[in-house]
């Protein structure tokens, strides 16, 4: 991906790739999204994708494979135990991270479970730059607690921080010393931070936590999930970054990690996961697990097929052309709405655009779930669905009490390569409109919660009629269009 200058004097996002296999996608007429976004409980999750236009739901497992990709899945080498496959894998994985164990698993969560099994006891912390969804749910269900540390700056939704996912890390030394370090399971670092807006962190502050987490002898564990955005931003936005590769960044973070984890459903565009570590110690500890939740240890529930992928994937993930489409759309994305007055999270991050559904919908109280309300109401208006990542997202508290999120966004993921740039304005578009009619949105409750991880396929309702009335506005202002 490139920006370049056009003659007029503007600059675009300019593809540096061309599309060989495309899909054909459905735009159904606004009364059936509107039938489909009910008949889904008014949870993007719960659609089926033959009703969704633009799928901006996750960019995970669903980003666009590279010819190299698809070629090495041909020539995969299946076998239960010590495949060729999984040779070229842990190579590759190896290579990538500078590390001298892997651990396979089938996606980020399980790495997640693992770790969480083998290090979190009842009375134990996590502190961590921010939570993810699966990462909280299984320190918690293990007796475990969060404790989220990110810079004030992260949580602003607007401003021009350029590593808006580095840790606080005076709060970092407050809380190991509240708990003591016995009772610190380990230190987590999301790269690419999901929850606050795909915001990155730096070099920089991950080597002030581990020089911290060294001397406390508390593990570093880097969720690399995201790291391909992270990388991209840390090359472009830290100073001493700008003169090293992009593989000398990575090896840089792995040095300074004690156990790095990673969803191949994003790091590597396929689909699949795994832990790596130096530490023999630690390694054989993990090691256990494997068998028992994933599979043997040379594939670890994925595919001889994805495994091929990844290997290739994270070779192409050191090649910024690569890894710059996200981060470049996204850009492109977010300033175009913050041009229009939309409130979204800036600076633009990696993932997606995070649209601010506090300040869109700011009618709507927290309580009746303003960005799933936004989220069933942009699918009627577009055909596109998005995520909601806000109070629907959260846990309750022991107490049953709703726990409000520091914010309500939301995401609209841009998976790697898939989309194209009349697409992304059609999504820019269509959300312009339900700004000028947001008043006519209001919001959601639920009639089916389930206890955990709620937003996965809890079911909801409106509050009042308002669905039908922003369909009849829809039709009034595009008349025959989609
Ligand atoms: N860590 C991060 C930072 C993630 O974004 C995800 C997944 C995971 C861990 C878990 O990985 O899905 O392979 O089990 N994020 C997806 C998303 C679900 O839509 O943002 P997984």
């Amino acid at each position: 991906m490139a920006n370049v200058k056009f003659y007029a004097g503007e600059t675009f996002p300019l593809e540096m790739h061309k599309v060989r296999i495309i899909q054909k996608l459905n735009l159904i007429p606004v009364d059936e999204r509107g039938k489909a976004i009910a008949g889904a409980g008014n949870n993007t999750f719960l659609l089926n994708n033959r009703d969704v236009f633009m799928d901006m739901l996750t960019d995970s497992g669903v980003n666009a494979m590279s010819d190299r990709q698809l070629a090495s899945m041909m020539a995969a080498d299946d076998s239960y135990a010590g495949s060729e496959t999984f040779t070229r894998l842990d190579k590759s994985v190896k290579h990538f991270f500078g590390c001298k164990y892997f651990l396979p698993a089938h996606q980020g969560r399980a790495c997640e479970n693992i770790l969480s099994q083998t290090f979190v006891k009842p009375g134990y912390v996590v502190p961590m730059n921010y939570h993810f969804t699966t990462a909280k749910a299984l320190i918690t269900v293990n007796g475990g607690t969060v404790e989220e540390l990110i810079i004030d700056e992260g949580l602003k939704i607007r401003s021009d921080c350029p590593f808006k996912g580095d840790i606080d890390i005076g709060r970092l030394k407050e809380v190991i010393k509240k708990y003591g370090e016995d009772k610190v399971a380990y230190v987590r670092m999301e790269a690419g931070t999901n929850l606050v807006g795909g915001q990155p962190f730096s070099l920089s502050n991950y080597e002030e936590v581990s020089k911290i987490c060294r001397a406390a002898k508390i593990p570093l564990v880097l969720d690399a999930s995201l790291l391909a955005d992270n990388l991209y931003f840390n090359k472009r936005r830290e100073e001493r970054c700008k003169k090293m590769t992009l593989h000398e960044i990575v090896l840089k973070f792995a040095d300074l990690s004690d156990i790095i984890y990673f969803s191949a459903r994003k790091l590597g565009f396929a689909r699949g996961g795994g832990i790596c570590t130096n530490d023999h110690a630690i390694f054989l500890r993990l090691r256990e697990l494997v068998p028992l939740f994933e599979g043997f240890l040379t594939y670890g529930g994925m595919s001889v097929r994805e495994m091929e992928a990844i290997a290739v994937g994270l070779d192409e993930t050191l090649d910024e052309d690569m890894i710059s489409q996200g981060p470049i759309f996204i850009d492109y994305m977010v300033k175009e709405l913050d041009k229009r007055g939309i409130p979204v999270i800036t600076p633009p991050g990696g993932l997606g655009c995070h649209v601010d559904a506090k300040a869109f919908l700011e009618h709507i109280p927290q309580d009746q779930y303003p960005a799933g309300a936004l989220g069933s109401a942009y699918f009627i208006a577009s055909g596109i669905r998005g995520m909601e990542r806000g109070t629907l997202s959260e846990q309750r508290d022991p107490d049953g009490k709703e726990h409000f999120s520091n914010m309500e966004l939301l995401r609209l993921a841009l998976p790697r390569r898939v989309f194209t740039l009349s697409q992304v304005n059609y999504a820019i578009d269509r959300l312009v409109w339900l700004y000028e009619n947001r008043r006519l949105v209001e919001g959601l409750r639920f009639v089916e919660e389930p206890r955990i991880l709620r937003f996965f396929f809890g079911r909801l309702e409106p509050v009042s009629g308002w669905q039908s009335k922003l369909i009849a506005k829809f039709k009034k202002d595009f008349g025959d269009s989609l």
